[in-house]
């Protein structure tokens, strides 16, 4: 079975699917490996590691696309690569199916198979294959130092023969994978660090790691459904919003990554929030690509509003595109040694991470969110 991986032509990407650790690996189990010449170079791996790892590594990206048995990529293939692959062929990327009905589409079109990474199941038998995860955790790392790069002072209690500075206060919203990653980068940089989330159980965890959790109190609106929130109503986010401004009014540091799979970002930070916090004081909403945490982030840009910096990058891992590519290439590995053998795939169709991550089947949209309204 032919394996293979192509620049990503994302615009800021900087991360590539395979590793040649993981294609050593992928060789000794029996696969054939093709690379793209120079898919690798911006996560700082070259040509040559490729080709010692076993890999045959081409120039030509139509070359590789067209011998591919399994097109393994980070973002989604556009349409025009997923037109030169032959039928048959099977895509491995996250895809975020439901937002991106043209790739689902043009699958279709061709009569290929496509696994979203981001549809795996997060059952305790996936956690190795869970890139979404993997990523998130290094993103919460990086939107730390990000934050704390941006911001004119630093994070511990600092005594010297001039005095004594005061440590700097963090304010992180939502303590999933990211947050709780950036409460433990923000404690170990010395810093003073408050939570807030909705899940209830996120409180013992917080503290776990020397956070203070805000708590605000729930109500009946929020919808809680495997370990996911589902929705809470605007009443409550008001009331949540005023609740948490004057926490975050004396924060030097915010970190929003508050999310609602599938939905518009929850609103946390608004226009008058921001307008009380402190001059020189920094944003990072991580949420920024499903619109936003805070009113005033732009995708992709750096602002400053009322004196406040506000970064909203939308690609935070990136860059970290070594330790990033590492964790994905392992992801995939996995998730490979799940589905396949050397030979071809399993098709267990009733199995469940087979039936939650795959979208389109020879060509069939299979996955219910997308199966209405695709048409080749
Ligand atoms: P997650 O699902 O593990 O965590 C989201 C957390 O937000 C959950 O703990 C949830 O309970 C909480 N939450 C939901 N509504 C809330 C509210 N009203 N108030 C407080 N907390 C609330 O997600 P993960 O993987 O940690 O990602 C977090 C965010 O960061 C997402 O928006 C994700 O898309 C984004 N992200 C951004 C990256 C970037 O490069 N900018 C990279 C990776 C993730």
């Amino acid at each position: 079975m032919i394996l293979a991986v192509t620049k990503e032509t994302k615009d800021r990407e900087r991360r590539v699917a395979l590793t040649p650790e993981v294609v050593q690996t992928l060789i000794k189990a029996g696969y054939e490996v093709r690379v793209q010449s120079g898919a690798g170079l911006n996560a700082y791996y070259e040509d040559s590691a490729y080709e010692k790892a076993g890999a045959q590594v081409q120039a030509d990206r139509q070359q590789v696309l067209q011998s591919a048995d399994v097109l393994l990529n980070v973002n989604p293939p556009s349409p025009d690569d997923i037109a030169k692959l032959k039928k048959g062929a099977v895509v491995i990327s996250f895809l975020y199916a439901a937002i991106n009905p043209a790739v689902v589409e043009a699958c279709v079109r061709q009569g290929v198979s496509a696994f979203s990474i981001d549809a795996i199941p997060r059952i305790s038998r996936a956690q190795k294959m869970d890139a979404l995860s993997s990523q998130a955790n290094l993103a919460g790392y990086k939107a730390v130092l990000l934050g704390a790069t941006a911001l004119g002072k630093i994070f511990p209690l600092l005594m010297t023969a001039a005095g004594t500075l005061k440590p700097s206060k963090v304010v992180i919203m939502g303590a999933g994978v990211a947050g709780l990653q950036a409460i433990a980068t923000a404690k170990r940089l010395g810093a003073i660090v408050e939570v807030s989330d909705i899940r209830p159980e996120t409180k013992e965890q917080v503290e776990s790691l020397g956070g203070k959790f805000i708590e605000v109190k729930g109500d009946d609106s929020i919808k809680i459904e495997g370990g996911y929130v589902k929705g809470v109503s605007e009443e409550f986010l008001k009331k949540q919003q005023a609740l948490v401004a004057k926490h975050m009014a004396e924060a030097d540091l915010v970190i929003t990554t508050a999310l609602i799979p599938g939905k518009k970002a929850p609103v946390l930070v608004t226009e008058e929030t921001v307008r009380a916090m402190r001059m020189g004081s920094v944003i990072v909403d991580m949420a920024v690509e499903q619109g936003g945490n805070c009113t005033l982030s732009e995708l992709n840009q750096t602002v400053v509003k009322h004196g406040v910096t506000i970064i909203g990058e939308s690609n935070l891992p990136s860059l970290l595109p070594l330790n990033a590519s590492d964790l994905y290439a392992r992801n995939v590995l996995a998730f490979l040694q799940h589905l396949t053998t050397k030979d071809g795939f399993k098709w267990e169709m009733d199995e469940e991470i087979t039936k939650g991550s795959l979208i389109v089947h020879e060509g069939v949209a299979v996955h219910p969110s997308v199966k209405s309204g695709v048409t080749a």
